[in-house]
């Protein structure tokens, strides 16, 4: 019942354009392009067979006389006409031609990093790794390419402005089985696969606000529930959400108890608390999960209420998730929570 409700309220707050057709950057306005152009020449090649087979259908419905005066069906025969062999061969090839061509040009606006990037333009790095079921970000700070921020799920980048080009590159990289980054208004599916790392996209938009999209290559079992959010920002705000992350995690006295439990349970072998000895690499670095709107692969709103639930049995939430559920006390889980949401 109660998973239930939880899920609703993740599915309304992911309820954003999710739609190819409103591009909101450049990789996606030329994903649209291509597609509008291949559906108007599929159109229209559409409307030429149907033109000609109503044409047919109308002029030939009754039986024509031969020249001996008897009646046939049959229509006039055309086979081995020099010219028609032409033109259904050359007509076919220069559309597959044009639409080359086209495809082509798209591929190098989705794929090549410099492209049309001017000089002034300032690149933000970050390195994306899918993991079941849920995403890592490492991001690069601006002229520094160690150490990064490491966070989870909800990514918060710059928008560009005239002056001040903001372009986006992804390296894309996998830490068990093949998925794929997708947010259909900023560009499109590019996969994450495991032992190569030399996939990438990039994106540049104008437009702050937030983007949602999910893993696009089907990779287990809570596949559907591997959502993604970035969050465009003002400079001066990425540069504080930014800066948030770069600080090691909050130390808040009235949480000891909760913080003690944490680092003495198993929770440190799969989770990184930075400032803490929690160093464990295997789940979401938590360093600043209360920062966050949502978890569990953007599934869940977080609110004290969701993650306590979480933390007592997450498989009742998110069945198959390699997180199980330890079996603490509810005086514990409370405890946890309010550790948890204390970092922020
Ligand atoms: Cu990750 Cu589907």
């Amino acid at each position: 019942m109660m998973p239930k409700l939880i899920l609703l309220a993740a599915a309304a707050s992911q309820a954003l354009d999710v739609s190819t057709l409103s591009p909101a950057s450049p990789p996606a306005e030329s994903i649209r392009f291509l597609f509008i152009v291949v559906t108007a020449a599929a159109a229209f090649i559409l409307a030429i067979v149907w033109g000609v087979l109503f044409y047919s259908l109308l002029k030939f419905r009754r039986p024509r006389l031969l020249k001996d005066g008897l009646p046939t069906t049959e229509p006039p025969q055309v086979y081995g006409s020099l010219p028609i062999e032409v033109a259904w061969t050359v007509a076919p090839g220069l559309i597959v031609f044009l639409l080359t061509l086209v495809i082509v040009r798209t591929e190098f606006q989705v794929h090549v990093r410099e492209q049309q990037q001017p000089e002034s333009a300032k690149i933000l790095n970050v390195t994306v790794i899918g993991h079941q079921w849920w995403w890592e970000y490492v991001i690069e700070r601006d002229g520094q390419r160690k150490p990064g921020v490491v966070t989870a799920n909800e990514l918060h980048i710059p928008a560009s402005t005239a002056e001040q080009p903001r372009p986006i590159y992804l390296n894309l990289r996998s830490a068990d089985v093949c998925h794929s980054f997708w947010i259909p208004r900023l560009a499109g599916k590019t996969d994450l696969i495991p032992g190569r790392n030399k996939n990438e996209m990039w994106f540049a938009t104008r437009e702050t606000g937030l983007y949602v999209g999910q893993c696009a290559e089907y990779c287990g079992t809570q596949h559907a529930h591997m959502l993604l959010r970035v969050y465009v920002e003002s400079e001066a705000e990425f540069q504080a959400w930014l800066a948030n992350e770069t600080k090691p995690a909050v130390d808040d006295p009235s949480v000891r108890n909760g913080k003690q439990i944490f680092l003495t349970e198993s929770c440190v072998k799969c989770h990184t608390i930075r400032g803490t000895p929690a160093q464990g690499a295997f789940g979401p670095n938590l360093t600043h999960l209360a920062a966050r709107e949502t978890f569990a692969g953007c599934m869940i709103p977080l609110t004290r209420d969701n993650l306590r639930k979480w933390i007592r049995d997450p498989q009742e939430i998110k069945v198959g998730c390699l997180m199980p559920a330890f079996g603490l006390s509810e005086q514990k889980i409370d405890w946890i929570t309010d550790y948890l949401m204390s970092l922020k």
